[in-house]
């Protein structure tokens, strides 16, 4: 097994760093600093998006990043993401100026629809009278790929899509998605979503790589996984560090977040050692569950999709 794995390539032929920092979660007066560092310690992927709201405050720490000589542009891969309440076409590039303006660049390397859903122009917050709109992601692909023409966004792709709304995607689209970034790690593997994007030349991205931990409306016990625990034992790595490991030799890159800089660090050490096959083998035997279950973007009467199960196609 090659250790490296420090990146993949793109259908657009772009290569994409295989680990990102991720920035869900990350607080205003946290992820400026988060960021500066990830990218002095290496990292060259930033993953955002215009919801999390903190682009403006990545946005400073980037100019200046690029000001002070310590990276250059050309060099650094920019994911954000379009929110549901900007779906309709027309407001498609307007909510990719703004992102632009908030993070202080010409163009994104990534973006993505957030997720499958419409939500009402303007609404925050997921009251169910906002899910009320029928979501035409046939309709909105069209604007991403006018997007994807005019060179704001380098490659565009989706999140959060089941096989079945990538493979309805896929059969309408003129510019495939390069890109699917879903939940992924030991306990939500995502076997049949990731041999359908290998299948279809589409890169999947794995968020929440740690099971996301700090997030105190899931119950994570990911990185507390005994399998995960003893691999990580024998290996002389951290739980999270094997978590990531696992991720890149599966052949999808990870999305960690952090504020701190020694997990940042840590987060990053994945690339001079690797995971061996009996070991490799031992964290496909975890139970899997999916964490993040999207409850919010389905209601029973007013809602596009009715049930989770629907969101997901089953894939729950
Ligand atoms: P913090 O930002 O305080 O470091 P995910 O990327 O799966 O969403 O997980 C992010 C969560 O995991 C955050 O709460 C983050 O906290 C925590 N975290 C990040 N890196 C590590 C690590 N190496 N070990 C333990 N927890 C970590």
């Amino acid at each position: 097994m090659a250790n490296g794995i420090r990146s993949f390539q793109l259908n657009t032929g772009a290569q994409i760093p295989s680990v990102g920092l991720g920035t869900w979660q990350s607080d205003p007066g946290l992820v400026g600093e988060a960021v500066a560092t990830a990218i002095k310690v290496g990292y060259r992927h930033i993953d955002c998006a215009q919801v999390y709201g903190n682009e403006k405050e990545i946005g400073l720490v980037l100019k200046k990043l690029f000001e002070d000589g310590i990276v250059k542009r050309e060099d650094l891969f920019i994911t954000s993401k379009l929110w549901c309440s900007d779906h309709a076409p027309e407001d498609v590039p307007e909510a990719l100026n703004r992102i632009l303006q908030d993070l202080q660049l010409d163009y994104v390397d990534l973006y993505l629809i957030h997720w499958p859903v419409r939500m009402k122009k303007g609404s925050i917050g997921f009251k169910p009278e906002n899910l009320g709109i029928p979501t035409d992601i046939p309709t909105t692909w069209k604007a991403m790929e006018a997007l994807y023409d005019s060179g704001k966004a380098r490659a565009i792709g989706v999140s959060n899509f089941s096989s079945k709304k990538l493979g309805d995607l896929l059969e309408v689209a003129r510019v495939p998605p390069a890109v699917n970034q879903v939940e992924c790690h030991p306990c939500w593997q995502q076997s049949k979503l990731h041999e359908f994007c290998k299948a279809k030349g589409v890169h999947l991205s794995g968020y929440s790589p740690l099971g996301s931990p700090g997030t105190t409306w899931l119950k994570s016990d990911v990185l507390k996984h005994p399998i995960l625990n003893a691999v990580a034992e024998k290996l002389g790595k951290t739980p999270a560090q094997v978590a990531l490991r696992w991720g890149l030799q599966m052949g999808h890159g990870v999305l960690p977040k952090s504020t701190k800089e020694a997990r940042i660090k840590e987060n990053f050490d994945v690339f001079d050692w690797s995971i061996s096959e009996d070991l490799f083998v031992k964290l496909s035997e975890i139970q899997q569950a999916r964490l993040i279950r999207g409850t919010s973007f389905v209601n029973e009467t007013l809602g596009h999709y009715k049930t989770v199960e629907e969101l997901w196609d089953g894939e729950i």
